[in-house]
């Protein structure tokens, strides 16, 4: 008989086709947001599991889930996923980097700017018929090119953040990081590490793109915001929880910094109520990794991952981006 597998969100047709070939495969096309006791319901008999960066992976599940063996997401943030716990248990779990970190670079460029230039802002200001005469100062913003871009979080996405910044723009790259890019990769981006405090009061622009985790936590909140420049943007395609949602609604209804552009929220989908009353605020609903070939790359990447965990396929026995590989030594 053949092993099974379950598909916790709907995912397109020739995915749930190459886990077909050899599993028994449940999914979930009606893409219902299962609670725990539901996951852990489908769960029972599986030996692998394709998951998405948001369903929650611990202890109380691997314990009423014995027979599971590989955890594949096809995010790259598995702040979802108690790493450890499931090193314990012996199951495999592998998540989706490098394949969207373009994607997500563009996206956050992208919200950079319309948070910088107000598009969305003027855009319902247009669509509201409000418009009914070109305005010197109408929605003038701040400018992107020439202006210092600061990265909080310098990882991949972070240095893909970096490059357009400092090639395509001009802009003189900040960033901070735990660990520091040898010189020559500093040298590449034409990027300078400084402190917090420094990247917080120098930044124009500052773009956060630090995994989340306890240590994380409100890394950007009432105290943080400020330090930055008043007519400072604050962009944030990480995870919510990395930036204090509350306080940073406070510092835009207040102009303590001129806009923001957020593609992550504290407890999404829920978005902090003031944020969807302000004007200077760019919100978009965590979609900086979806473009179409990146959301199929990402999901194929989980595949290759669970074939090869489950002991099927070309890279069987060695999923290629596992984070916990030596479980199957
Ligand atoms: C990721 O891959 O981590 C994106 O945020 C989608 O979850």
């Amino acid at each position: 008989m053949k092993p099974a597998v379950l598909i916790c969100r709907a995912v397109f047709p020739d995915i749930i086709d190459r886990l077909r070939e050899h599993f028994e495969v449940e999914t979930n096309e009606a893409d219902v947001v299962w609670t725990q006791p539901e996951l852990i319901a489908h769960l029972q008999g599986k030996a692998g599991v394709f998951i998405t960066g948001t369903q929650p992976i611990d202890t109380a599940l691997l314990a009423d889930c014995p027979e599971l063996r590989a955890v594949c997401s096809m995010a790259v943030g598995y702040n979802n996923i108690d790493v450890p716990a499931c090193t314990a248990r012996g199951v495999l779990v592998s998540n989706a980097p490098d394949v969207l970190t373009e994607t997500t670079a563009d996206f956050g460029f992208a919200l950079m700017m319309a948070a910088a230039r107000r598009i969305t802002e003027s855009e319902h200001f247009l669509r509201s018929g409000a418009w009914t005469k070109w305005t010197v100062n109408a929605f003038a913003g701040a400018d992107v090119h020439g202006a210092t871009l600061g990265v909080l979080g310098m990882g991949r996405i972070g240095q893909a953040i970096a490059r357009r910044g400092a090639l395509g723009f001009g802009m003189p790259v900040l960033y901070h990081n735990r660990s520091r890019l040898d010189a020559a990769t500093e040298a590449a981006l034409g990027a300078r590490w400084v402190d917090k405090e420094t990247l917080l009061r120098d930044s124009d622009h500052l773009v956060i793109v630090v995994p989340y985790s306890a240590a994380s936590h409100h890394l950007v909140g009432a105290a943080e915001i400020a330090l930055m420049k008043t007519s400072a943007t604050l962009t944030n395609i990480a995870r919510g929880g990395i930036v204090d949602d509350a306080a940073l609604a406070r510092a835009l209804r207040e102009h303590r910094i001129a806009a923001a552009g957020l593609d992550v929220f504290e407890g999404e989908p829920a978005v902090h109520p003031e944020l969807l009353t302000l004007p200077n605020v760019v919100l978009t609903p965590h979609i900086a990794s979806a473009s179409l070939p990146t959301r199929r790359a990402m999901a194929n990447l989980a595949v290759d991952n669970l074939l090869a965990a489950l002991g099927v396929g070309p890279q069987k026995g060695k999923p290629p981006t596992a984070l916990n590989p030596g479980v199957l030594a």
